[in-house]
C-alpha cells in the first residue's frame, strides 16, 4: 500500500495539531503527514505530541496561508510536489459588535479563513487535477451553515468557505477529486481561550449601551456555558476527520457534534429562515431561563453517557 501524502495547515495548536498526530499514528501507517505552521518557533507542542512519529510519518514545515510564496516553497519542497490529501485548518477568530471592529481586523479574518484556502488551492489543485486524484478536506464550522450572535465576520468567512467549496465540488467531480467540509460545533481548544480573552478586552466605547450590554452581559456569559455544554475535544474532531479521510466515498459535509445538529437542521427545514432567527432571538432574550435549563439538561445527558 502506498502511503498517502497529507498536508495540514495551522498545526501549532488545537485541531490541526491533534489531527496531524492522529493521522501520523494511524495504525496501518497509511499517511505521511506534513504538519505545517506559519511560525516554526511555535512547534514545541507538536514535537512533543508527535513523539516517535516525528521524522517517520510526520514532518514539520513552514507555511503561512496569507503568503503565496510560503505556500509555493512548502509544496515545491515535497517529493514530486505530491499532496494526496490537503487539510485546510487555519483560522483567525473575531467576536463582538462590528462597530467596535476595524475593517483591517475583519480583513485579516477573511484573508486567513477564506483567501487562505483559495491560495492553497491555487497552488495544489492543478496538480491534483492532472493526477485525477486527491481529497480536499476543509475544517469549516457549523457557523458556515448558521450564523450566531456577535460572530458576524467569523461566520461570514466560514459561509464564504462553504459557498466556495459547494461551487468547486461540481468541477472536482469531473477530475475524480473529493471535497469534504468538516463542520465542528464548539470545540474546547486554545482558539476559544484566545477569542474569549480578546472578547473580554473589546473596547465597547463605539457601541450603544444596549449593544454593549448584550455583548458583555448576555453573549460573553452564555458563551462559557455553551462551550461547557456542547464543547467537543480536539481529539473527538480529529477522530471524526480521520474516519472521513479513510472512507472510499467521503461525504461533502460532515458535522462532528450531534448535540448541535438540531440547530443546523432547523435551518434546512426553514427555507425563509425567519423561524431560525426568531428561535435564536427568543432563546437568548426571552427565554434565558429555559435556555439555561436546556443547557444544564444537555450537560447532564453528556455526563451520564
Ligand atoms: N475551536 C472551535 O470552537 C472551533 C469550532 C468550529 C470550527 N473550528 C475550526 O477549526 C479549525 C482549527 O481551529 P482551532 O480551534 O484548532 O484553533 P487554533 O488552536 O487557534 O488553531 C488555529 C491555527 O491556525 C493557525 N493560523 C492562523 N493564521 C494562519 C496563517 N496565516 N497561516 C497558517 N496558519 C495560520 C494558527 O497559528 P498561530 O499559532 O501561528 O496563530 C493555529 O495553528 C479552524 O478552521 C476553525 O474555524 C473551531
Amino acid at each position: 500500500m502506498t502511503q498517502k501524502v497529507v498536508l495540514i495547515t495551522g498545526c501549532s495548536s488545537g485541531i490541526g495539531l491533534t489531527l496531524a498526530v492522529r493521522l501520523a499514528k494511524n495504525e496501518k501507517k497509511m499517511f505521511m503527514v506534513y504538519a505545517t505552521m506559519r511560525n516554526l518557533n511555535k512547534g514545541e507542542a507538536l514535537v512533543e505530541a508527535a513523539g516517535r512519529t516525528l521524522g517517520r510519518t510526520l514532518e514539520i514545515k513552514q507555511l503561512d496561508v496569507c503568503d503565496e510564496n510560503s505556500i509555493k516553497a512548502c509544496v515545491d519542497n515535497l517529493p514530486e510536489r505530491r499532496v494526496d490529501i490537503l487539510i485546510s485548518n487555519e483560522e483567525m477568530g473575531l467576536i463582538g459588535p462590528i462597530e467596535c471592529q476595524s475593517i483591517d481586523e475583519m480583513k485579516i479574518v477573511m484573508d486567513t479563513n477564506f483567501f487562505g484556502l483559495v491560495r492553497l488551492l491555487k497552488e495544489i489543485l492543478p496538480d491534483m487535477k492532472r493526477r485525477k486524484k486527491g481529497h480536499i478536506v476543509v475544517i469549516s464550522s457549523v457557523m458556515g451553515i448558521q450564523g450566531t450572535l456577535f460572530n458576524d465576520i467569523y461566520a461570514a468567512s466560514k459561509f464564504a468557505v462553504e459557498g466556495f467549496c459547494e461551487s468547486l465540488a461540481i468541477q472536482a467531480l469531473r477530475f475524480n477529486l473529493n471535497i469534504s467540509l468538516i463542520e465542528p460545533g464548539p470545540v474546547i481548544a486554545e482558539f476559544e481561550r484566545k477569542v474569549v480573552e480578546e472578547g473580554l478586552k473589546t473596547d465597547l466605547s463605539k457601541a450603544d449601551k444596549v449593544t454593549a450590554d448584550m455583548f458583555m452581559n448576555i453573549y460573553m456569559k452564555n458563551h462559557k456555558q455553551m462551550f461547557e455544554t456542547f464543547g467537543q475535544t480536539t481529539e473527538d474532531v480529529a477522530e471524526h476527520t480521520h474516519q472521513i479521510i479513510i472512507m472510499n466515498n467521503p461525504p461533502f459535509r460532515h458535522q462532528t457534534n450531534v448535540l448541535y445538529t438540531p440547530v443546523t437542521t432547523l435551518k434546512y427545514v426553514d427555507p425563509n429562515s425567519d423561524l431560525t432567527t426568531d428561535t435564536f432571538y427568543k432563546m437568548v432574550f426571552e427565554h434565558n431561563k429555559v435556555f439555561n435549563t436546556s443547557l444544564n439538561f444537555l450537560r447532564f445527558l453528556r455526563w451520564r453517557r
